[in-house]
C-alpha cells in the first residue's frame, strides 16, 4: 500500500521535527524515525547551542571564532547567515518551551547563563544544565504529537529514495522512499511533494564513538545512491573527551567542563595542552583531539584525564548533574579525582551538498542537519554550532518548501517493492561480522592522524566489504542491520575516498604524507559525486 504526504521528513532529531512543526499547520506532513521518536544525537546533546545573547558578545565575533575553527573552508555567506539567524532560534525553542538554565548573575547581559566551548572567544552557548538535547528533544517532541497534521512513524526505517531516474523516467525529480516497518518486516513506498532528509551523522561508521546507534549515515548514503553530490567527508570530527571506562558504552563528557575549567592531565596529574596551543583545553577541538592522541602514543597510556575536582563541588553538581550522576554511576566521583578519557568519533562534517534553502542536487529532495554539508563547518566544526546549523537550516528549509509548493506535483503511483527474486539469509553472522571489521579498520586506518598507506589499505578492504554486502543484498530479504551496514560501507568509502583525495593536512584531516596546509592554492571543498568512482 502506498502512502501519501506533502512533505515526507526522514529524521526526528533538531533538524527534523524543526521543520515539521514550521511547515504542519499548511500541510500534511510525515516523520519517519528508525527507533522512538526521541532516538538520535540530537537528544544526547550536552554542551549547548550557541548563538549571541550577551551584550558583551558579538555577530562578528562569532563568525570569526567559526571561520577560525573551520580551518579556511567555511563558506563566510553560510556562516554570516547562521550566526545572524541564531538569536531568533533560540527565542523560538524558549517559546516552544525548552527550560534554558537561567542566568543567577545579575551583572550578565544575558537573562541566560551561557558557558564557554572550544574555539569560542565568549561566554556564547546556552544550555540546560548539561542535558541541553533532551531538554529541545522532548520540547519539540511535545509539540509534534500535539499536531495533527504530522503523522510519526516511529521505528520504520527508510531504505532508499524513489527517484524518476531510477524509474526509467526524466527529468529526474525525487518521489518519496521506501520505508520498512520494522514490526512486520514490510518496505512500503511513501510518495511526497518533496522529501526532507533529516537523518543525521555517520558516527557509527568508527568503532569507538558519542553517537547513538541510528548514526549509520543513511541519509548520505541514500543522497549519494541517488545521484546527489556529496562533500568533505573526511573531515570526520573526534570529540577529546569520552569517558573511558569498559563498562561505559560511548558517554561523552562534555566540553562546557574545559570552558568551566576542566584541565586536562597526564597519567601523572601535570596539564600538556599549554604545550600545543595558547588557547590551551579551549582551543578547537582538531587541535585537542589530536594533542591527546600524540600524548596517549608517546606514553603508550590507555587514556589521559579531564579534571575539574578544583572546582567547588555545589557548582560542579549544579552544572553538571548529568555527568557527575553517570560518572558516579561508574564509581567516578568528579568532585574528587580525575575523569578518564579518550577521543572518540563525534561529528561528520561533510554530507551531502546543500544551499541557504537546505537544497541538494536532486529537485525536491532537501536534507537538513548533521546529514547535509552546508559550508557552515569548514574543516572543522565549532562546538555547538551543530544545533545551532540544525534550528537554522531546518526554518529556512521549511519557508522554501512553503514557497515552492504550489509547483511540486505530488507523487504517482510507485512500483511496490519487489521481494520475488530473494530469499531469507541463512548467513545473518555474515552482516554481524562485517559490520565489526568495517568498523575496527575505519578507527585503525582512518581515525586522527592518517597516512596515504594506511587509506589505501582501508580503500582496498572497503570496496571488497562493499562488493560483498552488495550481492548480498541483491539476493537476501533485506534487514534492518543489512540496510545500515550497506549505508555505511557507503560512508565508509566515501570518507576513505575524499581523505585520498585530500593532499594537505587541513582542520580535522591529519596526515603523516601531507602534513601542513598547501598554500600554493586556494582551500577547496572535496565533492564527490556517483560516478567518479565505480
Ligand atoms: P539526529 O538528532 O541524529 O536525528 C537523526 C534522526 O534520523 C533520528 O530520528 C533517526 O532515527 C533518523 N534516521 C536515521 N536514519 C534513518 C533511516 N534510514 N530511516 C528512518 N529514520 C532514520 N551539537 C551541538 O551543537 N551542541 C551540543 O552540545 C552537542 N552535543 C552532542 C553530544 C553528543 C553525545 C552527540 C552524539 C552529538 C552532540 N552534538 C552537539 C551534535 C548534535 O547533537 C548533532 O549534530 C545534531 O543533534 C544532529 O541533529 P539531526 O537532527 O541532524 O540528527
Ligand atoms: C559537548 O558538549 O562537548 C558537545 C558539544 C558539541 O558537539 O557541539
Amino acid at each position: 500500500m502506498q502512502h501519501d504526504f506533502d512533505i515526507l521528513i526522514i529524521g526526528s532529531g533538531a533538524a527534523g521535527l524543526t521543520a515539521a512543526l514550521h511547515l504542519a499547520d499548511d500541510f500534511r506532513v510525515a516523520v519517519i524515525c528508525k527507533g522512538p521518536l526521541t532516538e538520535g544525537a540530537t537528544y544526547y546533546a550536552q554542551g549547548g547551542v550557541s548563538a549571541v545573547l550577551d551584550d558583551a558578545d558579538s555577530l562578528e565575533s562569532h563568525v570569526n571564532d567559526t571561520l577560525n575553527a573551520g580551518a579556511g573552508l567555511c563558506r563566510p555567506d553560510v556562516v554570516e547567515f547562521v550566526v545572524r539567524h541564531g538569536p531568533g532560534e533560540i527565542q523560538r525553542l524558549i517559546d516552544y518551551g525548552v527550560p534554558f538554565t537561567r542566568n543567577t548573575d545579575g551583572d550578565s547581559g544575558s537573562a541566560y547563563h551561557l558557558t564557554r566551548e572550544g574555539g569560542h572567544s565568549h561566554r556564547r552557548v546556552v544550555h540546560a544544565a548539561d542535558s541541553t538535547g533532551r531538554a529541545i528533544e522532548t520540547t519539540l517532541e511535545g509539540q509534534v504529537k500535539r499536531h495533527d497534521n504530522i503523522t510519526v512513524f516511529e521505528h520504520h526505517i527508510a531504505v532508499d529514495l524513489i527517484t524518476q531516474a531510477k524509474l526509467g523516467r526524466s527529468p529526474d525529480r525525487c518521489l518519496g522512499a521506501y520505508i520498512m516497518d520494522r514490526a512486520t518486516g514490510r518496505i512500503h513506498a511513501f510518495g511526497a511533494r518533496c522529501t526532507y532528509l533529516a537523518t543525521g551523522g555517520a558516527g557509527k561508521v568508527y568503532l569507538y564513538t558519542t553517537n547513538p546507534d541510528v548514526a549509520t549515515g543513511d541519509g548520505i548514503a541514500m543522497a549519494w545512491r541517488a545521484g546527489c553530490a556529496v562533500a568533505n567527508m573526511e573531515f570526520m570530527q573526534f570529540h577529546p573527551t569520552c569517558l573511558y571506562h569498559p563498562a561505559a558504552k560511548s558517554f561523552l563528557i562534555t566540553e562546557a567542563l574545559r570552558g568551566e575549567g576542566a584541565h586536562l592531565e597526564l597519567p601523572d596529574g601535570s596539564r600538556f595542552m599549554p604545550r600545543f596551543d595558547e588557547r590551551a583545553e579551549l582551543a578547537p577541538r582538531d587541535i585537542v583531539a589530536r594533542a591527546i592522541d600524540h600524548e596517549m602514543k608517546r606514553l603508550g597510556a590507555d587514556c589521559l584525564y579531564l579534571n575539574i575536582s578544583h572546582r567547588d563541588a555545589d557548582f560542579i553538581t549544579e552544572h553538571f548533574p548529568n555527568v557527575y550522576a553517570t560518572c558516579m554511576q561508574y564509581g567516578i566521583d568528579i568532585t574528587q579525582r580525575p575523569i578518564p578519557i579518550v577521543p572518540a568519533a563525534h561529528y561528520t562534517c561533510g554530507g551531502v551538498v546543500t544551499d541557504l534553502a537546505g537544497h541538494t542536487s536532486l529537485t525536491g529532495l532537501y536534507a537538513v542537519g548533521e546529514v547535509a554539508c552546508t559550508g557552515l563547518h569548514g574543516a572543522n566544526r565549532m562546538a555547538s554550532n551543530s544545533l545551532l546549523e540544525c534550528l537554522v537550516f531546518a526554518s529556512s528549509a521549511a519557508e522554501d518548501i512553503r514557497r515552492n509548493m504550489p509547483h511540486m506535483p505530488p507523487a504517482p503511483l510507485l512500483p511496490e517493492w519487489d521481494e520475488s527474486r530473494v530469499t531469507d539469509s541463512d548467513e545473518a553472522v555474515v552482516v554481524a561480522h562485517n559490520w565489526d571489521e568495517l568498523r575496527r579498520f575505519m578507527w585503525d586506518y582512518v581515525g586522527i592522524v592518517r597516512s596515504t598507506k594506511r587509506l589505501q589499505r582501508a580503500r582496498h578492504r572497503v570496496e571488497l566489504l562493499r562488493s560483498e554486502i552488495s550481492e548480498y543484498y541483491g539476493n537476501f530479504v533485506v534487514t534492518p542491520d543489512l540496510i545500515e551496514l550497506r549505508n555505511l560501507v557507503q560512508v565508509a568509502e566515501l570518507i576513505i575516498r575524499c581523505a585520498l583525495k585530500r593532499h594537505e593536512s587541513r582542520g580535522l584531516h591529519y596526515t603523516l604524507d601531507f602534513p601542513t596546509v598547501d598554500d600554493s592554492r586556494p582551500p577547496s571543498d572535496t565533492i564527490v559525486r556517483a560516478g567518479d568512482f565505480s
